[in-house]
């Protein structure tokens, strides 16, 4: 059991806060200066990639050939090339790319890469962006040759989906439309495909098991006072 009754019951309340808040969240964050907003913007980022970092542990090896699908600015690709000493490239779909590794732009199916040409695979808070989940999932698994690296927003209730759901729309388009608005972020950001494909743990298990990978590790991470549940997949092949 990965969520306590308790927990779970007091997302329905924190769930109708964190919704009813995100209006409010729209005019505090457009009053902050560029440069403040910038700094807990980063600073918000650098944590993120730390816990992301830990949840590899030794699965990336140093040297390792590594694809990053859907890097989106290719900061996280950009880490693991310094954490590991690591070969990183990225794919993504839509161009605002800000970081220093090679990234390539697909037809968001089909890796343009031959069979087993990386060690590890990672796929970062994109997933659920994907309209055709199950085939790009095969590509990354035809691509690479000790497995993936998978993570993800996740719920373990119905309000807790539509919790997510929102942030989904709340942080891509509307945080998206700030930073555009900030000069922080180039607009092609709100070209981000939207499907919100969710799935809960055990939804992403019964696919991995399709799929014949063999999860090494599964690590889930209740967020604190935001109704939302984070997990990372560390995968075989
Ligand atoms: C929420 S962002 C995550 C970006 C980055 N991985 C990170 O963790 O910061 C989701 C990314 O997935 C990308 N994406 C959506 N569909 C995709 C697809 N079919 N193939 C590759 N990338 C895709 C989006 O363009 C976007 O950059």
């Amino acid at each position: 059991m990965y969520i306590s009754a308790l927990r779970n019951f007091l997302y329905l309340p924190m769930s109708v806060i964190f919704i009813l808040f995100g209006f409010v969240l729209f005019f505090i964050l457009m009053a902050i200066p560029k440069r403040k907003y910038a700094a807990i913007n980063s600073a918000h980022q650098k944590s993120d990639l730390e816990q992301r970092i830990g949840d590899i542990g030794d699965f990336i090896a140093e040297g390792d050939k590594v694809l990053d699908v859907g890097c989106g600015n290719g900061q996280f690709g950009e880490e693991i090339a310094k954490r590991f000493n690591a070969d990183v490239r990225g794919v993504d779909v839509v161009d605002y790319a800000n970081a220093d590794i090679p990234i390539e732009f697909y037809d968001g199916v089909h890796l343009p890469f031959e069979d087993n040409s990386f060690d590890v695979i990672v796929m970062a808070m994109m997933l659920h962006h994907v309209e055709h989940q199950e085939e790009l999932l095969s590509e990354a698994i035809r691509c690479s040759r000790k497995g993936l690296v998978i993570y993800e927003d996740t719920y373990f209730s119905y309000w807790q989906k539509l919790s997510i759901i929102w942030n989904d729309f709340y942080s891509n388009r509307v945080i998206g439309l700030i930073k555009i608005l900030k000069g922080l972020e180039s607009k092609d950001i709100l070209k981000m495909p939207l499907p919100f494909k969710f799935r809960c743990v055990n939804g992403w298990h019964g696919l991995f098991h399709k799929k014949k990978l063999t999860p090494k590790n599964t690590i889930v991470r209740h967020l604190g006072i935001k109704p939302h549940s984070k997990v990372t997949f560390v995968l075989e092949k």
